[in-house]
């Protein structure tokens, strides 16, 4: 299975407890969110091993939605900004992240889950490793 490539850190993944289900209610689902002025969608690079490809991010939905609905295979799990198994490094563009449990002066630093990044302008991001955005949340 391709997708099996995607993930380096599957075991990790296939260890971690389910999610609980008061907590999958929470989940982001398109269009609750604020839409952003008049603006319906913005453009998103995507580069994600090697590979770039680009998407319309309708206001309102993230980043990783609407790859995973355009075919992409990304590493996800709990999409509720809370597993850090979506990482990603803004190259350009600004994102509304504030659903998602990454610090603030990590996402300063331009890093972001993409489960629930909703991009505020045209952006570019490249996929981490989750090992990656937890070294520099852990300050390492
Ligand atoms: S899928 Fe869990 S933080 Fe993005």
């Amino acid at each position: 299975m391709q997708i099996l490539g995607h993930l380096s850190s599957r075991s990790a993944i296939a260890s971690r407890p389910p999610v609980p289900a008061h907590l999958k209610a929470l989940q982001r689902r398109p269009g609750n969110s604020r839409r952003a002025g008049s603006v319906r969608a913005h453009k998103v690079e995507i580069e994600h091993q090697g590979k770039k490809v680009e998407l319309e991010v309708p206001s309102g939905q993230s980043i990783l939605d609407v790859a995973l609905d355009n075919g992409m295979e990304l590493p996800h799990d709990c999409k509720m900004g809370v597993c850090m198994t979506c990482p990603a490094k803004l190259v350009s563009g600004k994102v509304d992240q504030s659903g998602g449990m990454i610090s603030e002066d990590v996402a300063d630093k331009g890093y972001a889950l993409m489960c629930v990044a909703q991009p505020q302008e045209d952006c570019k991001v490249v996929t981490i490793s989750e090992d990656e955005l937890l070294d520099i949340q852990m300050g390492n």
